[in-house]
């Protein structure tokens, strides 16, 4: 009998084409997040079950799916999928990293270069009608040559967000908790590399340790100069304390692809115009999201046929 996968969104064409030459593909088809009941009700007799960063995976959903042997994530973070749960039933859970780290790295200093030359305030006041022309003091930001890059964080994200700034004349510290070493970057504390970065970007993932990292007190030690960039999890930062220190100008600016409770904004962070808010577009490319959905294609089908899967979390 061939075996059955839930696919909890549209995936490419390609990929869905491979799935459905070896198994039963149940297809959810919707424009938003597979809703919990569906979920549960659908996850029944499945032997894989494809999902994404938006699907929570806890026990309820795994003992639904009592026959499940993989977890497929298309994402590199798994914290929607709960890993003890997983292990406790047998059932193997995958994510989709090195796939996507150009794609996230690249878009990581799309935000560096958004937030600092004001590009968002500046289209925002342009398609208001409320530019007068050029002016010698119009909306100035910052330079990046000659400045410090923080990274926190040194997965291989973090590691290709600091290969590239020898190109913008950064230079590059960074914390982790682990024993990393990045070459021609300082290893630091958080605190002091809070407290010297003139743009702090996050890349580590959502922990117990790690959340809300990134607090009134985390904000208050930086330079006032200085920006912040969030590509990582929402929960890594408190927003509410991310739009105090905003309001009050103890940073310049934040940049975020990424937000706690997702897909809400906090609304106070939404009326402020030193904030640039993008809708969790890292990875958004069409070759990205593709070797996404293919890599966690081939994970089902490895576990499937009673293989290792590739990317095993
Ligand atoms: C996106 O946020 C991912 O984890 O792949």
């Amino acid at each position: 009998m061939r075996s059955s996968v839930l696919l909890t969104r549209r995936i490419p064409a390609s990929v869905l084409a491979r799935l459905e030459a070896e198994c039963e593909v149940d297809l959810y088809t919707g424009r938003s997040a597979i809703s919990r009941e569906e979920l549960i009700a659908r996850v029944a007799g499945k032997q894989a079950l494809m999902c994404l960063l938006t699907d929570r995976i806890d026990r309820e959903v795994l003992d639904a799916g009592g026959d499940l042997r993989i977890v497929a994530n298309i994402a590199v973070g798994y914290n929607n999928i709960d890993l003890t749960a997983c292990r406790d039933r047998g059932i193997i859970a995958t994510n989709t990293p090195d796939v996507l780290t150009n794609a996230c790295a690249d878009f990581a200093w799309a935000l560096i270069l958004g937030i600092t030359r004001r590009v968002g305030e500046g289209e925002r006041q342009l398609r208001r009608g409320d530019w007068k022309g050029w002016a010698l003091d119009h909306l100035l930001g910052m330079e990046l040559r000659g400045k410090q890059l923080g990274i926190v964080g040194v997965g291989r994200i973090g590691r290709a967000v600091a290969e590239k700034a020898p190109a913008f004349g950064m230079t590059v510290a960074y914390t982790d908790q682990t024993d990393v070493e990045l070459p021609n970057a300082r290893f630091m504390t958080l605190d002091r590399l809070l407290a010297t970065s003139d743009v702090v970007s996050l890349h580590c993932p959502l922990l117990p340790e790690t959340r809300h990292l990134i607090d009134r007190k985390a904000l208050a030690k930086m330079k006032r100069s200085a920006y912040l960039i969030n590509t990582s999890r929402g929960p890594v930062v408190d927003e509410s304390a991310l739009a105090w220190a905003l309001k009050e100008r103890l940073i310049v600016g934040a940049a975020l692809d990424v937000y706690e409770d997702e897909p809400k904004v906090h609304p106070d962070l939404l009326a402020l115009e030193n904030v640039m808010l993008i809708p969790h577009l890292a990875s958004a490319t069409t070759e990205t999201r593709t070797a996404m959905a293919d890599l966690a294609a081939s994970n089902v089908l490895a576990v499937l046929a009673g293989k290792p899967p590739i990317t095993p979390v």
